[in-house]
């Protein structure tokens, strides 16, 4: 740090150097992120200096995060939104954090480590056993020495040093998002990966028969990365309650999006929140197609019950805050992120959301015309604004059936050039996807369609030189 400060305008003229080399949203259709709703701004700024994390202090804020939760809870079909409980994270990956890491903290509570991976009993199949055939550990006042407990029941000290406890494990699409590899990597639990239809849906069979005794939870996705796809999440639910096992649905994206688009024009119908029973919590990002400030994720709970076994483990006193217990992941937390949120949901109600989500989708229906006018169509047809576009092999080609690994190596080699090529020559973003050679493009507020006009055709332009 320099001895003496620099004048005002000196700072601010170094603060205008590095931000001149950031981006302004303009040619960007690689972020999931916006240019937040102009009264998203003023709020915070007013709200600049509050912590909601010591919510006696900003009693303000810590009200209107309640209010924020409930509307939120509200539009995601909450049964009875007052009850929901819940707060602002930072985003996505918070969210998920925090909804598994309760998962986990549950299922320790509930049945703590067992060390065995024989699949998990449904509730059916454990009621229907008679009395007698039950295991002498499930038969109620069946007390046995030590001594001759099967090792799985003994104390972790007397197992035999090759036999470690089977890790917790958490029962997801392989199109999850890769928080999810962070979360497994902080907690010690594996990612057990159902498989995807061939419209990136989680096949529910494969997610169950994934389950087995050390499953703590279930993940659904809302508008899953890659393609914006929405895993059924009525069959999850189901699965959920036929195991007794948490279901948190990963709504990121989607949870602005689903709730705002319309039934008739996108064709989509399916319920994916807390409408199904089987739903314990969802996380919905406002700083993605909320039209809020970085940051501002939300995770909602259905109730606060449900996190009765385990918020005991994350609460911890604050001797020194004006709250006495906290129980969110991180301590201070920005109100002004809190008050960006609520003043545009406040300010756009339903009917903003709904006309911002179809202005979208008129995008989105704009894009695949001016693709498919060049030859090329989307990878799949896009359900929510987010596109794919092969461009490996023609218009038809992806990892699908009859592609060989040198195919698909080629597809991806040319997807990085073209990719890099729109950047470098063209100044356009975009993002790649993951599980297939191709290009991706995500249609947000921020984009206009001419711009799609400009980057449809600097594609044409660099496939026909290719
Ligand atoms: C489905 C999904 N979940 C979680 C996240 C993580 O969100 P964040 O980057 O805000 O932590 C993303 C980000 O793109 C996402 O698409």
């Amino acid at each position: 740090m320099d001895e003496n400060g620099l004048s005002e305008e000196e700072v601010l003229a170094k603060l205008s150097f590095f931000s001149d080399s950031d981006t302004n949203f303009k040619k960007v259709l690689s972020s999931m992120c916006t240019v937040p709703h102009p009264i998203a701004v003023r709020a915070y700024h007013q709200f600049i200096h509050s912590n909601v994390g010591d919510p006696g202090l900003f009693q303000g804020t810590a009200k209107m995060e309640k209010e924020v939760i409930e509307i939120v809870a509200g539009f995601l079909n909450h049964p009875n939104p007052a009850t929901a409980f819940g707060h602002l994270t930072s985003g996505g990956t918070e969210s998920n954090i925090e909804a598994v890491l309760h998962m986990k903290n549950r299922f320790v509570a509930f049945q703590g480590n067992s060390g065995s991976s024989e699949p998990r009993k449904s509730e059916e199949s454990k009621a229907e056993r008679p009395e007698t055939e039950r295991p002498e550990t499930e038969r109620p006042g069946t007390e046995r020495p030590e001594t001759e407990r099967p090792e799985t029941e003994r104390p972790e000290t007397e197992k035999p040093e090759t036999e470690k406890p089977k890790k917790p494990n958490l029962v997801l699409p392989k199109t999850a998002h890769f928080s999810f590899k962070k979360i497994a990597n902080m907690f010690g639990i594996e990612l057990k990966k159902a498989e995807v239809d061939s419209q990136s849906r989680v096949i529910p069979n494969s997610a169950e028969s994934q389950i087995d005794e050390n499953t703590i939870g279930l993940i659904g996705i809302a508008g899953n990365t890659e393609f914006g796809a929405c895993d059924p999440i009525d069959k999850l639910s189901e699965i959920a309650l036929k195991y007794r096992l948490p279901l948190h649905i990963d709504a990121a994206f989607g949870g602005f999006v689903y709730p705002f688009l319309d039934p008739a024009r996108s064709g989509f119908d399916s319920k994916f929140s807390f409408d199904l029973p089987g739903v314990s919590s969802v996380s919905a990002d406002p700083h993605k197609m909320g039209l809020s400030v970085i940051p501002a994720g939300i995770l909602v709970f259905r109730d606060r019950s449900f996190l009765d076994l385990s918020l005991d483990k994350i609460k911890v006193k604050t001797p020194y805050l004006t709250s006495r217990y906290q129980s969110t992941l991180t301590g201070t937390r920005p109100g002004a992120a809190v008050a960006a949120t609520y003043a545009v949901m406040k300010h756009l109600g339903r009917e903003g959301y709904r006309k911002n989500v179809a202005y979208c989708m008129d995008l989105t229906d704009h894009f695949q015309k001016e693709l498919e006018r060049t030859g090329l169509k989307p990878y799949l047809k896009p359900q929510i604004n987010i596109v794919t576009v092969n461009i490996g092999a023609g218009p038809d080609s992806g990892t699908g059936p009859g592609k060989g690994a040198k195919e698909i190596e080629a597809a991806r080699e040319k997807t990085d050039k073209i990719r890099s090529l729109l950047l470098e020559k063209y100044g356009w973003n975009v993002s790649a996807a993951k599980t297939i050679p191709a290009l991706r493009f995500v249609l947000m507020p921020h984009v206009t369609k001419e711009d799609i006009n400009g980057v449809i055709s600097d594609l044409k332009k660099l496939l026909d030189d290719d």
